[in-house]
């Protein structure tokens, strides 16, 4: 199986995301024609009740499904702001996207942090796709509870190619997949990076799947890499 990760980031209002909704049901042949293959959807949270009710139909959307960019690190309760696992509940959410470097970088989140995260979302059945970059792919393993390793997707997110255009060279992607493997285990992981629909077929080769943020914004661009 291999996987392809849309993030949209904090990008589209409603009727954006509406309208890329009902971009890719019209071309849902294309997007469904490999068994193979998983797409998930990771949108802003507000949008999220609207494209899980897109998604419920489960015969139109078999080869479709949901992740949401982040996670509370505490349980259900008074924490203001934050979406507990509880608030998912219902909606279908496959995936949790935890540490992508933007989180660690504009809102300073540990490995530790990340930790908690994962335990949240293994607890509540979501799969935790927990995002390295080459720094901290050992402190992260260590910080997250061993028994969760085999449970995660990692995504390698080198930060000089996120939304850069300055995508990594696949052959030190297989040594970075192989070093996670060793800190990790025979987890599965993916790479993130500038990828668009020229280079995705190189990465599928070497890991995985893939993230992607800035080609799954439009969907004849998102069509084209799928
Ligand atoms: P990008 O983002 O595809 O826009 O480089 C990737 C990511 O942040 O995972």
């Amino acid at each position: 199986m291999k996987y392809i990760f849309a993030n949209w980031k904090s990008n589209k209002n409603r009727k954006d995301a509406e309208h890329w909704m009902d971009e890719f049901d019209k071309n849902y042949a294309h997007f469904a024609s490999h068994e193979d293959l998983e797409i998930i959807i990771a949108p802003p949270m507000p949008s999220l009740m609207f494209i899980s009710n897109r998604l419920l139909d489960r015969q139109k959307h078999p080869h479709v499904y949901l992740a949401v960019q982040d996670l509370s690190s505490y349980p259900a309760g008074s924490y203001t702001g934050a979406v507990s696992t509880v608030n998912l509940e219902g909606f279908n959410v496959k995936y949790a996207i935890l540490g992508h470097s933007e989180r660690r970088n504009y809102f300073e989140e540990s490995d530790m942090d990340v930790a908690k995260k994962v335990d949240q979302a293994v607890e509540a059945g979501i799969t935790p796709v927990v995002c390295v970059d080459e720094d901290y792919i050992e402190s992260q393993a260590y910080a997250i509870d061993k028994k969760h390793h085999k449970k995660c997707i990692v995504a390698y997110e080198p930060l000089s190619a996120i939304g850069t255009g300055d995508e990594m060279n696949p052959k030190k992607v297989v040594e970075v997949v192989n070093r996670i493997r060793k800190a990790f285990g025979d987890v599965r992981v993916i790479y993130g990076g500038s990828v668009d629909g020229d280079n995705v077929k190189d990465y599928l080769e070497v890991c995985d799947g893939v993230l992607v943020g800035g080609a799954s914004l439009k969907v004849d661009e998102f069509k084209r890499l799928v």
